[in-house]
């Protein structure tokens, strides 16, 4: 793909993805993926199905170019308790059923990195997100060896809440991914400061509780150590759940980096 010309002021706009976008949006994934996208998944995305997305433009360019996509990303919302991350919700029954975003993809084309766009677009899907009462978070998959991803993710206060063994297939190798979490609307993850504050009171308590019953009763040692243990489990990151995982994949359709 020839890069686009940066002029010395660029003018970033945000819109919606269009049908127009399709041929530029389908060469940008192939060019900076390394999955291949159904011609199903960018349909989708440019006729506003049910796939959100943002487009991230030049205005300065010249040559009618202004309006050509130099970044996107799209996602999708649903029923947080149809995701693999169900378990780290805080349901809310005032809130009706609550719901989650999905970030399917995100990129920006070579020349325009590092300027702060990818971080704009998803500043826009978290205000998007937060604008619905129901939403409790916006999350992510991404592949454990994409740095500069996984960097931006961490600077924007998305949580990695699990790192999913082979979750990736490409070219016949399997790859690990991390699952990251941003938590709106009141919803938070189970290792936010409170709860780290509540694991090392517990943790304080059971060992206090666990010389006490030293010095009486041999048994209750036992107990005490399962209930130490059950504590911490709130604070560790909870392992894959494979058979969510394959479900959720094969009710999208896609494949996601
Ligand atoms: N001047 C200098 N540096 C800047 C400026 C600026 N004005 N603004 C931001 N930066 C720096 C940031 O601090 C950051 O630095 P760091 O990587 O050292 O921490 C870096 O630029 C990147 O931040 P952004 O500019 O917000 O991100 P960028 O627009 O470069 O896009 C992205 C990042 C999307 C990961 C891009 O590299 C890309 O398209 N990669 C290929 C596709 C990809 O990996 N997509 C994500 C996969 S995960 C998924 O899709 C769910």
């Amino acid at each position: 793909m020839e890069e686009p010309k940066i002029s010395t002021r660029p003018s970033i706009c945000f819109r919606p993805i269009n049908p127009s976008d399709l041929e530029r949006l389908e060469q940008i994934h192939r060019d900076i993926f390394p999955i291949r996208y159904e011609s199903e998944f960018f349909q989708n995305v440019v006729n506003g199905g049910d796939i959100l997305s943002w487009a991230a433009v030049d205005r300065s360019r010249p040559d009618g170019l202004s309006d050509e996509l130099i970044g996107f990303v799209t996602a999708k919302i649903g029923p947080a308790k149809e995701t693999e991350i169900s378990d780290l919700i805080r349901y809310d029954s005032c809130k009706g059923e609550e719901t989650l975003v999905y970030i399917l993809t995100l990129g920006v084309v070579e020349s325009y990195r590092k300027r702060g766009i990818a971080k704009l677009l998803i500043k826009e899907v978290i205000k998007y997100a937060c604008s619905i009462p129901a939403c409790r978070g916006v999350y992510l998959h991404v592949i454990a060896h994409n740095s500069p991803a996984i960097r931006l993710y961490k600077r924007m206060s998305f949580r990695c809440v699990r790192r999913l063994h082979g979750f990736y297939i490409i070219n016949g190798q399997h790859f690990d991914s991390f699952l990251f979490v941003y938590f709106i609307n009141g919803s938070r993850s189970p290792c936010s400061p409170f709860d780290l504050v509540v694991f090392i009171l517990n943790y304080m308590r059971s060992g206090i509780k666990s010389v006490t019953s030293r010095l009486t009763m041999k048994h209750e040692e036992k107990g005490l150590k399962w209930l130490k243990c059950k504590d911490m489990t709130r604070c560790l990151l909870p392992t894959q759940n494979k058979r969510n995982l394959a479900s959720e994949r094969a009710s999208s359709g896609y494949d996601y980096v």
